[in-house]
């Protein structure tokens, strides 16, 4: 039987956060064996915010060891940079003629960056959505790990893809579903007390996987709280929630159930809650700094899992745009 194909990815534009590990990359590591995976990192994507050479380079090095690092293995699946495959820009520019401008705009992560970045509204930014669509369906992927914010962008793969299949009377692509191992999909909170972790958010909003034990206690021991419960069970207001969010995620079952207790007894004491929950964070943490501590020395075997990815990812990509271009009409 075929195996059902997985296709995501990360931009590189820093370091990689929990966020990112439970939204998508827990669901990679997970999915490599039962599936025919394509992970990639996204590095034409990140050109939207114009990175200088240097750092689109060394950011897309980062992420690549963080996604070896968090359990990736090159042996089980594909991994490769969006930029080894130009196919995927070939799709893209097909993709284009049939995206409208009306519906472009109206996309939330376009109208999020007209107001944060008035003086960079680019042409990619509103392209953003038929570009993820081409790396999606440039493998004819039907499953999609990401995290809940990304569930728009999944839609308008949908969209591109239907109309492209009914346009010219064909099943080409499939209609892939953003995706979550776990079933729902996830959105972790950040430190802060308000929306998700993430880096735009701030460096001390987010635990990141090459933060060290210190750094991380202190992001933690300075989230925000409130001045504690007054009234037996009562509602937690949102900052709170998102602590004990935080602690399911990396602490045990016993350790959420004892300090919910505390608070629904008026008891808690936010100190030791943080303090557990940084431990915890360490501890989930450290093998992933250790491995990337690791796998930086070793280039050569950087570039042996960029150039053997690239290999496998150009020829599922070479197979999806000769079966395009015929579509279309480009018979050689
Ligand atoms: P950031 O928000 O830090 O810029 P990206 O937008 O690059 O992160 O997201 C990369 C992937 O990680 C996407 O699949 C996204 O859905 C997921 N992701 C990012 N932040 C979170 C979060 N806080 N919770 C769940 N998933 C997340
Ligand atoms: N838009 C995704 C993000 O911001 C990154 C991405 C680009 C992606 N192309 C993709 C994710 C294809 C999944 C599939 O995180």
């Amino acid at each position: 039987m075929n195996k059902e194909i997985v296709c995501s990815g990360i931009r590189p534009t820093g370091n990689l956060h929990l966020g990112n590990y439970f939204g998508a990359l827990r669901n990679f590591v997970k999915m490599q064996d039962e599936c025919d995976c394509y992970f990639f990192i996204a590095d034409y994507h990140s050109l939207t915010t114009h990175p200088t050479p240097d750092n689109l380079y060394r950011n897309a090095r980062q992420i690549l060891i963080q996604y070896l690092a968090a359990g990736l293995d090159p042996e089980r699946c594909t991994i490769y940079l969006q930029s080894d495959l130009p196919e995927t820009i070939e799709l893209y520019l097909f993709f284009n003629m049939n995206a409208y401008l009306g519906e472009l705009e109206r996309v939330t992560s376009f109208k999020d960056k007209v107001r944060q970045q008035p003086n960079n509204v680019n042409a990619g930014l509103l392209t953003y959505p038929t570009l993820m669509a081409a790396d999606i369906l440039i493998h004819k992927a039907s499953k999609v790990p990401v995290g809940k914010d990304q569930e728009q962008h999944l839609e308008m793969t949908r969209t591109f893809a239907q109309r492209f299949n009914n346009m010219y009377k064909c099943d080409v692509f499939p209609l892939p579903q953003a995706y979550n191992f776990g079933s729902e999909l996830v959105k972790v909170p950040g430190l802060d007390g308000s929306g998700k972790m993430g880096k735009s958010e701030g460096e001390q909003n987010a635990i990141f996987f090459t933060d060290e034990p210190a750094v991380i206690r202190k992001k933690i021991m300075r989230a925000k709280t409130d001045s504690g419960p007054t009234e037996m069970n009562q509602t937690k207001p949102v900052e709170i929630e998102n602590l004990f969010t935080l602690l399911k995620i990396v602490s045990s079952a016993d350790a959420v159930a004892y300090y919910d207790d505390l608070y629904n007894r008026c008891q808690i004491r936010y100190g030791d809650l943080k303090k557990q929950l940084a431990e915890d964070m360490v501890n989930f943490t450290q093998p992933f700094r250790e491995r990337i501590e690791e796998l930086s020395k070793d280039e050569q075997y950087l570039v042996r899992v960029m150039d053997r990815g690239k290999e496998k990812a150009r020829e599922s990509a070479r197979k999806t745009i000769t079966e395009v271009r015929h579509i279309i009409g480009y018979r050689n």
